[in-house]
């Protein structure tokens, strides 16, 4: 058995092509900051969250992108800048060439129907009161892909088989609240594959399940992408979760990717050093022979008032005077691998 998989040893899968499904360009997601009537007087310009903030990465078909990053870094605010539930402020989203930005009527309601979200908590985004059956054939109805009662059945039975509830007649018509955490998970991945989509963002999808239970999920997500095809943005704030499951790697700091690339590479030779703290805290079989843990100073700070140069310099063991003023640009370090930090030499 190598080194690989006695420390990975669950599911990764490298895509099978380089095909790119999402270029996205220098995307921002600014929210702007309600103020006060009279600081709004005295105040100089608009304000902004900068959830994200030029924002530029590539997401293949068929691979597991994780988003990893500190709570409030602007995870999910990419997510659903992706899936058009936010708009951008600025920069370019480009789903198989095509602007997701500029789509609209029909166009955009197909994209719905092919990009998908699953979110961390399944109790509270399916509705208590209906069945299983009636919560996941809801994404059919709505989008009026079946052309007969029949039709929509055998949907709905093989995407809660294939979501690993079996066999599926024995869940129809029961209710959230008589299954497991695990199981609502399951009933919500059946309801986003149901639709047959190219890419489901995955919110945290095992954050709030019991971690006996996690893998299970994990695994049923890597099976799905095998025989659906499904590319999945897998977002988490724990990275030990995206080591496990992904291709690929972007980890997030206050609104920026700081580094990305593949995950075996990423992990094993992390170059930025707020990915270094990242992985120094992993609690798995160590990866890095020999390791010390790093416990980043401060608080994460607030996206309203992001640092002057790198944004991470007040809380980077390894910064100098100049990180101060100067905002890094990404280095490619080789591969697909790239950091944002003006030390790597
Ligand atoms: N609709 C919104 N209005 C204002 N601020 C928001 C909104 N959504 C997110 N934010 C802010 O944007 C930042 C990034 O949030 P989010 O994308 O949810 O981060 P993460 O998913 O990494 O925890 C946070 O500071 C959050 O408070
Ligand atoms: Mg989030």
């Amino acid at each position: 058995m190598t080194m690989e998989q006695t420390q990975r040893p669950v599911l990764k899968v490298a895509p099978e092509s380089g095909e790119v499904l999402f270029d996205v360009k220098d995307l921002q997601v600014y929210f702007p900051i309600h103020e006060g009537f009279f600081k709004s007087m005295v105040a100089t310009g608009k304000r902004f969250v900068k959830a994200v903030d030029h924002v530029s990465f590539q997401v293949k078909k068929g691979e597991i992108l994780a988003l990893v990053g500190e709570s409030g870094c602007g995870k999910t605010t990419t997510g659903r800048a992706l899936l058009r539930l936010e708009d951008a402020t600025g920069g370019e989203i480009l789903y198989k060439g095509q602007p997701v930005n500029k789509y609209s009527g029909k166009e955009l309601r197909d994209y719905r129907r092919k990009a998908q979200i699953i979110f961390q908590d399944p109790y509270n985004s399916i509705n208590p009161k209906q069945t299983i059956f009636d919560i996941v054939a809801e994404p059919l109805e709505v989008n009026n892909v079946c052309s007969s009662e029949r039709e929509k059945e055998e949907r709905v039975i093989t995407a809660i088989s294939e979501a690993g509830l079996r066999p599926a007649t024995e869940y129809l018509y029961r209710y959230p609240h008589e299954l497991s955490g695990g199981q609502r998970q399951r009933v919500c991945i059946a309801g986003a594959t149901v639709l047959d989509p190219d890419v489901i963002v995955a919110d945290e999808p095992v954050a709030s399940l019991d971690v006996s239970i996690r893998n299970d999920i994990l695994k049923l997500m890597v099976e799905e992408k095998e025989k659906l095809g499904v590319t999945y943005i897998f977002i988490t704030h724990d990275l030990s979760l995206a080591w496990v499951i992904s291709d690929r790697i972007a980890v997030m700091y206050l609104g920026r990717i700081v580094e990305i690339g593949d995950t075996e590479e990423v992990v094993a030779n992390p170059q930025h050093p707020y990915t270094k703290a990242l992985i120094s805290v992993i609690p798995v079989p160590d990866p890095l022979a020999k390791r010390e843990h790093v416990i980043l100073k401060g608080e994460t700070p607030n996206p309203k008032d992001i640092p002057s140069g790198c944004r991470f310099h007040p809380r980077c063991p390894e910064a100098i005077d100049a990180c101060k003023e100067i905002d890094p640009e990404d280095v490619h370090i080789g591969g697909d691998h790239y950091a944002a930090c003006i030390r790597i030499k």
